[in-house]
């Protein structure tokens, strides 16, 4: 058996980002907020590795930065009013819209993600974001009292509701001198997402991916049931990246607090028995990635009446339907079949175990002793190939799910050479 530190893959050198962003063109909105400047260093940036780039300015822009500053940088016109559009470049707002490959919002402000949201098109920029069927990032920028705003925070949760990625502030001093949440991320950090949607937005297209999530809940009587601490953050970020990437993504999940992905086929369920009669249902699939924390227990014999309270009571729990076992020797099994392990001591070694007795082809082994799993945004995981147990480092959730878009894509790749 091999064992490896670090990740040994997803590294992407120069020329293969230069062939994928050839003709690749990108529409950069800009809106009238304090860090329209470094707009103009994302656009340096966007220009540098090639993109096709135009350029629309809300008429606020010009109180902070000239028009002539844009033109100059991208040497050809930019857009800013509606209404002069079809005379002065022979282009109306419809063309701009669907000539994009990409479209970045940036800075985004709090009135123009809320116009957004609420589907105004009172100028040319929002207009053509209306008309848009490509791609769209929002990268926001204001007061951390504007951003923790209710009524913004709504906003922002609208517009990823329908699919628009919205790029997370950061933390630091604001220019209204202030310390906190709401500075533009950084431009490399937009620029790497700009990157990494041209590098894997066809990595897994024609696939047909299933994914599990959440806990179930297995009712006792009809007040009391048995769950789990699982938030389904991994399961529903693995099937928002799987989905980005092109791939027919449908997400089979436990009760949740949280959004669903975008253009995912999200299916609700509770016990685990539902877990597998629509799993099974959602198959035959090339990939069946199993995330759902499913109780390995249920109540013998569930009761009708809610159980009276007595001084001390024993229930008796069977073993739960293993729906990873399960599929894995059904005659349905996919092709690539993917587990989730949650152990709270020897962690490698039980997983190893559990790939052999499941069957399955990958393990993603989490360490849940410490409580930093359930509920939080980042883990560290040990990757298992087989025999081969690769650590990943303490990553995002988000990050997690696409590292194993790249391994999925890797995996057929391989799979369409032999
Ligand atoms: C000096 C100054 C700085 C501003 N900075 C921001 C900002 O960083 N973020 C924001 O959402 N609004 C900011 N605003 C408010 C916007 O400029 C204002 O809401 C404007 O209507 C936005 O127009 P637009 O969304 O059409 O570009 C600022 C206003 C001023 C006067």
């Amino acid at each position: 058996m091999t064992y490896y530190r670090g990740s040994p893959v997803f590294t992407l050198g120069k020329s293969n980002l230069s062939n994928v962003v050839k003709k690749k063109r990108i529409l950069v909105i800009v809106t009238g907020g304090i860090a329209v400047y470094k707009t103009l260093d994302l656009i340096r940036l966007l220009l540098k590795h090639q993109f096709s780039l135009d350029c629309i300015l809300t008429e606020s822009v010009k109180n902070f930065v000239s028009l002539m500053t844009f033109e100059s940088l991208l040497g050809k016109k930019v857009f800013s009013n509606l209404f002069t559009l079809e005379n002065s470049e022979k282009i109306n707002h419809i063309q701009l819209s669907q000539k994009a490959d990409l479209v970045i919002v940036c800075p985004a402000t709090a009135n123009f993600i809320s116009k957004m949201a609420s589907g105004i098109a009172d100028d040319l920029a929002s207009t053509v974001l209306l008309a848009t069927k490509s791609k769209v990032f929002v990268a926001p920028a204001m007061n951390t009292n504007m951003l923790t705003n209710i009524a913004v925070k709504d906003n922002l949760k609208i517009l990823k509701k329908r699919g628009v990625e919205i790029l997370t502030t950061s933390f630091g001093k604001l220019a209204c001198g202030a310390v906190g949440k709401g500075k533009l991320l950084d431009v490399d950090r937009i620029f790497e997402h700009v990157k990494n949607h041209f590098l894997s937005s066809n990595l897994l297209e024609g696939k047909n991916i299933v994914v599990t999530s959440g806990p179930s809940v297995e009712s006792l009587d009809p007040v009391r049931y048995i769950s789990n601490f699982s938030s389904g953050k991994q399961g529903y970020e693995i099937a928002q990246a799987i989905s980005n990437a092109g791939a027919r993504t449908t997400l089979i999940t436990g009760p949740t607090n949280i959004d669903p992905p975008s253009n995912v086929k999200v299916i609700k369920v509770k016990t685990g028995e539902d877990f597998l009669n629509f799993s099974l249902k959602n198959l035959p699939a090339d990939v069946f990635i199993s995330v759902a924390a499913i109780s390995d227990w249920k109540i013998l014999k569930y009761s009708n009446e809610k159980i009276k309270k007595k001084k001390n009571i024993t229930l008796k729990l069977v073993r739960n339907v293993d729906v990873l076992k399960t599929i894995s020797l059904s005659d349905l099994r996919p092709k690539l079949l993917v587990g989730f392990s949650a152990e709270s001591q020897n962690l490698k070694k039980n997983s190893l175990k559990k790939i052999k007795e499941k069957n399955c082809d990958w393990i993603l082994a989490n360490s849940v002793s410490q409580q930093k799993v359930f509920n939080n945004d980042s883990n560290k995981v040990l990757f298992i190939d087989n025999n081969q147990v690769f650590e990943w480092p303490r990553l995002k959730k988000s990050e997690i799910a696409k590292r194993l878009v790249r391994k999925i894509s890797e995996f057929f790749k391989i799979e369409r050479k032999n």
